[in-house]
């Protein structure tokens, strides 16, 4: 595909009914609908490979918002106006579920999203806690994140709501997403930035360290390197794909076994790219890579 081919999504006009229904009288043509996934780059593909191993039968529609990565610098507003955007451009094309497969958009936009669609949506980080929560012994919690995702607290608030006694030591790892993201998860420069950012974490004696952004994964091997074997490493992305499974089958919205999956992959930038880099992280199941546009009609409800 060429790098300038734009697919415009198309509009979302009014809600969609069948949305609105109660899961006994949707139609069969509902549950096979995709599962709606986003995050700013690529980092959410770690959580569509979870998915693709959890549930193979479900069609996905990735949406990666290249144009606009990091949000983890960005402030609350606009990360939940981008949130907005991602989330009205996979409802337009129809989704039956969306899941935040991003650490800083769920910490800041999951609420907002929550309340303004008529589809379940699912994000990372409650995931992520709970899994720490019931790895750590010792109560010695650490999460790395983006700079957004550790200013929020999200990570603290909801460990401590399964676990009120716990040191949770937070660390912001700025560069980790453009390494990623430029394909450098094995460079050199990777392992200098990961020993500058995780002494502090090695010097207070943490037992688990949550990975809490969905791009980390492809640095876990370095990450376990430093941290050394006595810290177990959290992927949210895991526990997340637990959790979908979950509120589909909650929901009645799990496609049958017969269905042969679809993966679409969207980009808002530079489609082979993201092809390029994304195969590198999960392999051949990425194909085409369309680019679209979700940017504008800030208005309208997602
Ligand atoms: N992968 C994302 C996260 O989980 C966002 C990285 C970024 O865009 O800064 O936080």
């Amino acid at each position: 595909m060429d790098e300038s081919t734009v697919a415009s999504h198309p509009a979302v006009g009014q809600a969609d009914p069948e949305n609105m229904l109660p899961p006994e009288v949707r139609s069969a043509a509902y549950r096979r609908r995709p599962i709606g996934v986003f995050d700013s780059g690529l980092g959410g593909l770690t959580v569509v490979k979870e998915l693709v191993d959890r549930l193979p039968h479900e069609s996905i529609l990735y949406f990666g918002d290249t144009a606009r990565v990091p949000y983890g610098t960005k402030s609350p507003e606009t990360i939940c106006r981008f949130s907005r955007e991602a989330g009205r451009f996979l409802l337009g094309r129809g989704v039956k579920m969306i899941v935040v497969a991003c650490n800083t958009a769920s910490a800041y936009a999951l609420n907002d999203l929550e309340s303004k669609v008529a589809v379940p949506v699912l994000g990372v980080v409650a995931a992520g806690a709970r899994a720490a929560h019931r790895a750590s012994e010792s109560g010695r919690i650490g999460v790395i994140g983006t700079t957004g995702t550790i200013a929020s607290g999200a990570y603290e608030r909801a460990v401590r709501t399964l676990r009120p006694v716990v040191e949770v030591h937070a660390q912001a790892c700025p560069l980790f997403v453009p390494l990623v993201e430029e394909g450098l998860a094995h460079h050199a420069a990777a392992r200098l930035i990961a020993e500058d950012y995780l002494a502090p974490l090695c010097a207070l004696g943490i037992d688990t360290l949550v990975l809490g952004c969905t791009h980390y994964p492809a640095l876990r091997q370095l990450i376990g390197d430093v941290m050394g074997p006595g810290v177990r490493l959290i992927d949210s992305a895991e526990e997340t794909a637990t959790d979908v499974a979950e509120v589909l089958r909650e929901h009645d919205l799990l496609a049958p076994c017969s269905q042969r999956p679809v993966r679409v992959f969207s980009v808002s930038d530079l489609p082979l790219r993201f092809r390029h880099v994304g195969r590198l992280l999960i392999g051949d199941m990425i194909d085409a890579v369309e680019r679209v546009e979700v940017e504008g009609n800030l208005s309208a409800t997602v």
